[in-house]
């Protein structure tokens, strides 16, 4: 088999699409797709490619951490060696994060470290930039302060409308995560040993 991925996602799955069509099969495999939330329309999509899914949501569980716990087994059961976020709107608890040291990517609407969290979009009109982007980094305890792998930025339109910028982000994002992830699986990335927060990128 080629490099075993899950891949976890919340709500759209407009990137795991992205993910399907361009290296599932090919440099990796994606091995089940899992969510935090039933109606996530990514599960349709993974479904619909014949990919094994699970839901996790927090409200089954005591606590977060064994939330977590019972989704890095089930990750583990499957044999991923890597972790996709996808629009995964959670963080995921340190205890989750220690079981894959340097095998959980995410991909971010901003250029970080600029507008960190869940509203990078947002808070990127409202502040005016005239610079936008997306981030693909690896994961640590964190927000979204993981070590980048790849970047990308554009120059924002004057006319700020939310959907057009969203888009334009999206365009970007079904590049540079599939481009991060076939990096991966084809061992082209690593960590410099002297400094931890540079990624190399062997191409
Ligand atoms: C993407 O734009 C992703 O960057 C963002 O959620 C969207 C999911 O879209 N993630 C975050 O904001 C994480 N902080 P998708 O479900 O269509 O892939």
């Amino acid at each position: 088999m080629s490099f075993p991925i899950v891949v976890l996602v919340s709500g759209e799955g407009s990137n795991l699409q992205a993910l399907i069509d361009s290296v599932h099969g090919k440099e990796v495999e994606i091995v089940a797709v899992g969510a935090n939330r039933a109606e996530a329309r990514g599960l349709q999509r993974a479904r619909a490619a014949g990919i094994a899914t699970a839901v996790f949501p927090l409200t089954d569980y005591r606590a977060r951490d064994e939330r977590d716990a019972a989704l890095a087994a089930w990750i583990e059961s499957r044999g991923a060696r890597l972790v996709v976020l996808a629009g995964f709107m959670e963080i995921l608890t340190p205890g989750f994060i220690a079981r894959f040291p340097n095998a959980i990517v995410n991909v971010h609407p901003g250029l970080l470290p600029a507008f960190a969290g869940i509203h990078a979009i947002e808070q990127a009109l409202e502040y005016g930039v005239k610079v936008a982007g997306v981030t693909v980094h690896f994961v640590d305890e964190g927000i979204d302060s993981g070590a980048v792998i790849l970047q990308r930025a554009f120059e924002l339109p004057y006319a700020r409308d939310i959907a057009v910028v969203e888009q334009q982000v999206h365009a970007i994002e079904h590049e540079l995560l599939p481009r991060a992830v076939s990096l991966i699986a084809r061992g082209k990335v690593s960590i410099d040993p002297s400094e931890p927060r540079w990624v190399v990128i062997d191409e």
